[in-house]
Protein backbone atom coordinates (compact mmCIF):
# COMPACT_ATOMS: atom_id res chain seq x y z
CA UNK A 1 0.00 0.00 0.00
CA UNK A 2 1.31 3.70 -0.70
CA UNK A 3 1.39 6.25 1.93
CA UNK A 4 1.57 9.87 2.48
CA UNK A 5 4.38 10.17 5.02
CA UNK A 6 5.72 13.78 4.94
CA UNK A 7 4.46 16.71 3.83
CA UNK A 8 6.02 20.08 2.86
CA UNK A 9 5.21 23.59 2.33
CA UNK A 10 6.77 26.16 0.26
CA UNK A 11 6.38 29.54 -1.26
CA UNK A 12 7.15 29.44 -5.39
CA UNK A 13 8.37 33.32 -5.75
CA UNK A 14 9.65 32.75 -9.35
CA UNK A 15 12.75 35.58 -8.79
CA UNK A 16 14.09 32.39 -6.56
CA UNK A 17 13.94 30.34 -9.39
CA UNK A 18 15.52 32.72 -11.73
CA UNK A 19 18.34 33.69 -8.61
CA UNK A 20 19.11 30.16 -8.89
CA UNK A 21 19.78 29.65 -12.28
CA UNK A 22 21.63 33.15 -12.57
CA UNK A 23 24.21 31.75 -10.07
CA UNK A 24 23.21 34.82 -7.27
CA UNK A 25 22.51 32.48 -4.59
CA UNK A 26 25.22 33.90 -2.68
CA UNK A 27 24.69 37.61 -3.09
CA UNK A 28 23.50 38.79 0.69
CA UNK A 29 19.43 39.52 -0.29
CA UNK A 30 19.43 35.50 -1.89
CA UNK A 31 21.85 33.85 1.22
CA UNK A 32 19.05 34.58 3.13
CA UNK A 33 16.38 32.87 1.63
CA UNK A 34 18.41 30.23 0.80
CA UNK A 35 19.52 29.67 4.30
CA UNK A 36 15.86 28.82 5.20
CA UNK A 37 16.23 25.34 2.84
CA UNK A 38 19.40 24.23 3.87
CA UNK A 39 17.62 21.67 6.26
CA UNK A 40 15.08 20.71 4.18
CA UNK A 41 17.41 19.75 1.22
CA UNK A 42 19.31 17.43 3.12
CA UNK A 43 16.13 15.97 5.06
CA UNK A 44 14.60 15.18 1.40
CA UNK A 45 18.12 13.58 0.34
CA UNK A 46 17.53 11.05 3.72
CA UNK A 47 14.14 10.88 3.17
CA UNK A 48 13.39 10.77 -0.60
CA UNK A 49 9.89 9.47 -1.81
CA UNK A 50 9.08 7.74 -4.73
CA UNK A 51 6.57 9.99 -5.63
CA UNK A 52 5.50 13.77 -4.98
CA UNK A 53 2.07 14.44 -4.93
CA UNK A 54 2.65 18.86 -5.57
CA UNK A 55 -0.04 20.74 -5.52
CA UNK A 56 0.55 24.16 -7.11
CA UNK A 57 -1.17 26.65 -9.27
CA UNK A 58 -0.38 27.56 -12.91
CA UNK A 59 -0.35 31.29 -13.41
CA UNK A 60 -2.10 31.29 -16.79
CA UNK A 61 0.82 29.55 -18.31
CA UNK A 62 -0.43 26.01 -19.38
CA UNK A 63 -4.31 27.41 -19.11
CA UNK A 64 -5.80 30.67 -19.90
CA UNK A 65 -8.84 32.25 -19.54
CA UNK A 66 -10.14 30.45 -22.33
CA UNK A 67 -10.25 26.71 -19.79
CA UNK A 68 -9.97 27.36 -16.14
CA UNK A 69 -10.24 23.69 -14.14
CA UNK A 70 -10.42 24.26 -10.33
CA UNK A 71 -8.79 21.19 -9.36
CA UNK A 72 -6.56 19.62 -12.27
CA UNK A 73 -4.59 16.23 -12.12
CA UNK A 74 -1.59 15.73 -14.04
CA UNK A 75 -1.83 11.89 -15.16
CA UNK A 76 0.91 12.59 -17.96
CA UNK A 77 3.97 10.89 -17.59
CA UNK A 78 6.37 13.40 -18.56
CA UNK A 79 5.91 17.45 -18.36
CA UNK A 80 7.48 19.79 -20.28
CA UNK A 81 9.15 23.07 -18.25
CA UNK A 82 6.85 26.00 -19.43
CA UNK A 83 8.29 29.11 -21.25
CA UNK A 84 6.83 31.81 -18.96
CA UNK A 85 7.92 34.61 -21.59
CA UNK A 86 12.18 34.21 -20.74
CA UNK A 87 12.63 30.70 -22.11
CA UNK A 88 12.16 28.02 -19.85
CA UNK A 89 13.87 27.51 -16.93
CA UNK A 90 17.16 25.75 -17.62
CA UNK A 91 15.60 22.47 -15.08
CA UNK A 92 14.97 19.22 -15.99
CA UNK A 93 11.81 17.99 -17.20
CA UNK A 94 9.53 16.24 -14.83
CA UNK A 95 8.75 13.06 -14.71
CA UNK A 96 4.80 11.75 -14.20
CA UNK A 97 3.87 8.75 -12.14
CA UNK A 98 0.02 8.03 -14.73
CA UNK A 99 -0.06 4.87 -12.83
CA UNK A 100 -0.92 6.17 -9.19
CA UNK A 101 -2.50 9.74 -10.82
CA UNK A 102 -4.87 7.97 -12.42
CA UNK A 103 -5.69 5.77 -9.84
CA UNK A 104 -5.93 8.99 -7.69
CA UNK A 105 -8.32 10.80 -10.06
CA UNK A 106 -10.30 7.32 -9.90
CA UNK A 107 -10.47 7.32 -6.23
CA UNK A 108 -11.01 11.28 -5.34
CA UNK A 109 -13.50 11.40 -8.53
CA UNK A 110 -15.50 8.52 -6.22
CA UNK A 111 -15.47 10.67 -3.26
CA UNK A 112 -17.10 13.40 -5.17
CA UNK A 113 -14.47 15.77 -5.97
CA UNK A 114 -15.23 16.66 -9.47
CA UNK A 115 -10.98 16.81 -10.84
CA UNK A 116 -10.16 18.15 -14.53
CA UNK A 117 -8.23 15.07 -15.99
CA UNK A 118 -4.70 16.53 -17.51
CA UNK A 119 -2.71 14.96 -20.42
CA UNK A 120 -0.39 17.36 -21.18
CA UNK A 121 0.88 20.12 -19.54
CA UNK A 122 3.63 22.68 -19.22
CA UNK A 123 4.20 23.37 -15.87
CA UNK A 124 5.47 26.96 -14.68
CA UNK A 125 7.34 28.15 -11.67
CA UNK A 126 4.29 27.71 -9.37
CA UNK A 127 6.15 23.53 -9.94
CA UNK A 128 9.45 24.56 -10.67
CA UNK A 129 11.19 27.04 -8.22
CA UNK A 130 9.72 24.41 -5.24
CA UNK A 131 11.38 21.64 -6.64
CA UNK A 132 14.58 23.72 -6.79
CA UNK A 133 14.35 24.81 -3.41
CA UNK A 134 14.16 21.68 -2.41
CA UNK A 135 16.20 19.75 -4.47
CA UNK A 136 18.85 22.27 -5.42
CA UNK A 137 20.16 21.72 -9.33
CA UNK A 138 20.25 17.92 -9.89
CA UNK A 139 20.43 16.64 -13.58
CA UNK A 140 17.28 14.79 -12.83
CA UNK A 141 14.28 15.12 -10.37
CA UNK A 142 15.14 12.84 -7.94
CA UNK A 143 11.42 11.30 -7.65
CA UNK A 144 8.49 11.34 -10.09
CA UNK A 145 5.85 14.09 -9.26
CA UNK A 146 2.26 14.36 -9.90
CA UNK A 147 1.10 17.70 -10.36
CA UNK A 148 -2.11 19.24 -9.26
CA UNK A 149 -2.91 22.51 -10.36
CA UNK A 150 -5.03 24.86 -7.76
CA UNK A 151 -7.09 27.65 -9.33
CA UNK A 152 -6.08 30.54 -7.60
CA UNK A 153 -5.95 33.14 -10.20
CA UNK A 154 -9.25 34.09 -11.57
CA UNK A 155 -12.50 34.18 -8.98
CA UNK A 156 -14.54 32.15 -8.16
CA UNK A 157 -11.51 30.44 -6.22
CA UNK A 158 -12.27 27.04 -3.78
CA UNK A 159 -12.78 27.99 -0.43
CA UNK A 160 -9.70 26.53 2.02
CA UNK A 161 -12.81 24.08 3.81
CA UNK A 162 -12.71 22.50 0.35
CA UNK A 163 -9.54 22.05 -0.11
CA UNK A 164 -8.69 20.45 3.08
CA UNK A 165 -11.62 18.06 2.66
CA UNK A 166 -9.89 17.33 -1.05
CA UNK A 167 -6.83 16.15 0.94
CA UNK A 168 -8.67 13.87 3.03
CA UNK A 169 -9.98 12.20 0.07
CA UNK A 170 -6.44 11.99 -1.86
CA UNK A 171 -4.86 10.65 1.25
CA UNK A 172 -7.74 8.03 0.91
CA UNK A 173 -6.95 7.76 -2.43
CA UNK A 174 -3.37 7.51 -2.15
CA UNK A 175 -3.58 4.48 0.46
CA UNK A 176 -5.85 2.36 -1.53
CA UNK A 177 -3.07 2.15 -3.97
CA UNK A 178 -1.58 -1.18 -4.03
CA UNK A 179 1.85 -0.39 -4.74
CA UNK A 180 4.16 0.05 -1.44
CA UNK A 181 5.17 3.63 -2.84
CA UNK A 182 6.42 5.99 -0.69
CA UNK A 183 4.44 9.61 -1.49
CA UNK A 184 4.68 13.14 -0.09
CA UNK A 185 2.62 15.83 -0.45
CA UNK A 186 3.99 19.96 -1.43
CA UNK A 187 1.61 22.33 -0.87
CA UNK A 188 2.82 25.16 -2.40
CA UNK A 189 1.96 29.13 -3.04
CA UNK A 190 1.91 31.93 -0.85
CA UNK A 191 2.98 33.36 2.04
CA UNK A 192 1.32 37.11 1.82
CA UNK A 193 1.77 39.18 -1.18
CA UNK A 194 -0.24 41.63 -3.59
CA UNK A 195 1.31 41.77 -7.04
CA UNK A 196 -1.03 44.62 -8.45
CA UNK A 197 -3.36 47.93 -7.83
CA UNK A 198 -2.66 50.30 -4.95
CA UNK A 199 -1.87 47.60 -2.34
CA UNK A 200 1.29 45.58 -4.48
CA UNK A 201 3.64 44.77 -1.73
CA UNK A 202 1.65 44.40 0.75
CA UNK A 203 3.08 42.02 3.27
CA UNK A 204 1.38 40.97 6.61
CA UNK A 205 4.43 39.06 8.58
CA UNK A 206 1.61 38.55 12.23
CA UNK A 207 -1.20 37.19 9.69
CA UNK A 208 1.56 34.77 7.72
CA UNK A 209 2.95 33.59 11.16
CA UNK A 210 -0.50 32.96 12.85
CA UNK A 211 -1.29 30.87 9.93
CA UNK A 212 1.83 29.06 10.27
CA UNK A 213 0.80 28.27 13.92
CA UNK A 214 -2.60 26.97 13.12
CA UNK A 215 -1.96 25.11 10.01
CA UNK A 216 -0.26 22.98 12.56
CA UNK A 217 -2.05 22.85 15.46
CA UNK A 218 -5.45 23.35 14.13
CA UNK A 219 -6.11 22.98 10.31
CA UNK A 220 -9.78 22.22 10.46
CA UNK A 221 -10.02 25.33 12.06
CA UNK A 222 -7.77 27.42 9.80
CA UNK A 223 -9.69 25.81 6.72
CA UNK A 224 -13.31 27.62 7.82
CA UNK A 225 -11.30 31.09 6.96
CA UNK A 226 -13.50 32.30 4.16
CA UNK A 227 -11.22 33.42 1.17
CA UNK A 228 -12.10 37.08 1.37
CA UNK A 229 -10.37 37.22 4.93
CA UNK A 230 -6.73 35.57 2.68
CA UNK A 231 -7.32 38.91 0.42
CA UNK A 232 -7.60 41.66 2.92
CA UNK A 233 -5.24 40.02 5.19
CA UNK A 234 -2.19 38.46 2.88
CA UNK A 235 -3.21 40.44 -0.26
CA UNK A 236 -4.60 39.27 -3.40
CA UNK A 237 -1.88 36.87 -4.31
CA UNK A 238 -2.31 35.80 -0.76
CA UNK A 239 -4.97 33.53 -1.56
CA UNK A 240 -2.71 30.81 -3.09
CA UNK A 241 -2.15 29.15 0.53
CA UNK A 242 -5.24 27.82 -0.13
CA UNK A 243 -3.24 24.88 -1.77
CA UNK A 244 -1.65 24.28 1.67
CA UNK A 245 -4.63 23.35 3.22
CA UNK A 246 -4.74 20.56 0.41
CA UNK A 247 -1.26 18.96 1.77
CA UNK A 248 -2.19 19.51 5.69
CA UNK A 249 -5.65 17.90 5.08
CA UNK A 250 -3.56 14.19 3.81
CA UNK A 251 -2.16 14.06 7.00
CA UNK A 252 -2.61 11.02 9.13
CA UNK A 253 -3.81 13.42 12.27
CA UNK A 254 -6.70 14.50 10.17
CA UNK A 255 -7.99 11.50 10.07
CA UNK A 256 -7.60 10.01 13.00
CA UNK A 257 -4.27 9.23 13.55
CA UNK A 258 -0.66 10.42 15.40
CA UNK A 259 -0.03 14.48 15.00
CA UNK A 260 2.22 15.01 12.78
CA UNK A 261 6.05 15.97 13.83
CA UNK A 262 7.41 19.58 12.45
CA UNK A 263 10.83 19.57 11.68
CA UNK A 264 11.16 22.49 10.36
CA UNK A 265 9.85 26.04 10.23
CA UNK A 266 11.14 29.44 8.22
CA UNK A 267 9.98 32.73 7.73
CA UNK A 268 11.74 35.20 5.91
CA UNK A 269 10.50 38.65 4.32
CA UNK A 270 11.01 39.93 1.38
CA UNK A 271 12.19 37.33 -1.60
CA UNK A 272 10.59 39.74 -4.23
CA UNK A 273 7.04 41.01 -3.78
CA UNK A 274 6.19 38.06 -1.48
CA UNK A 275 6.92 36.85 2.33
CA UNK A 276 8.24 33.07 2.10
CA UNK A 277 7.25 30.27 4.32
CA UNK A 278 8.01 26.97 4.66
CA UNK A 279 7.15 23.72 6.57
CA UNK A 280 8.47 20.45 6.62
CA UNK A 281 6.06 18.00 8.59
CA UNK A 282 6.47 13.90 8.99
CA UNK A 283 4.01 11.57 9.59
CA UNK A 284 3.81 9.81 12.97
CA UNK A 285 2.83 6.56 11.07
C1 LIG B 1 5.78 36.86 -7.34
C2 LIG B 1 5.14 35.93 -6.53
C3 LIG B 1 4.29 34.98 -7.10
O1 LIG B 1 3.60 34.05 -6.37
C4 LIG B 1 4.13 34.92 -8.46
O2 LIG B 1 3.37 33.94 -8.96
C5 LIG B 1 4.76 35.86 -9.28
C6 LIG B 1 5.59 36.84 -8.70
C7 LIG B 1 6.70 37.88 -6.74
O3 LIG B 1 6.79 38.00 -5.52
O4 LIG B 1 7.38 38.57 -7.51
FE1 LIG C 1 2.24 32.80 -7.59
Amino acid sequence: MARITASVYTSHVPAIGAAMDLGKTEEPYWQKVFAGYDYSRGWLKENTPDVVFLVFNDHATAFSLEMIPTFAIGTAGHYKVADEGWGPRPVPDVEGHPELAAHIAQSVIQQDFDLTIVNRLDVDHGLTVPLSLMCGQPKAWPFKVIPFAVNVVQYPVPSGRRCFQLGQAIRKAVESFDDDLNVQIWGTGGMSHQLQGPRAGLINREWDNRFLDRLIAEPEALSQVPHIEYVQEAGSEGIELVMWLIARGAMADVAGGAKPTVKHRFYHVPASNTAVGHLVMENNL
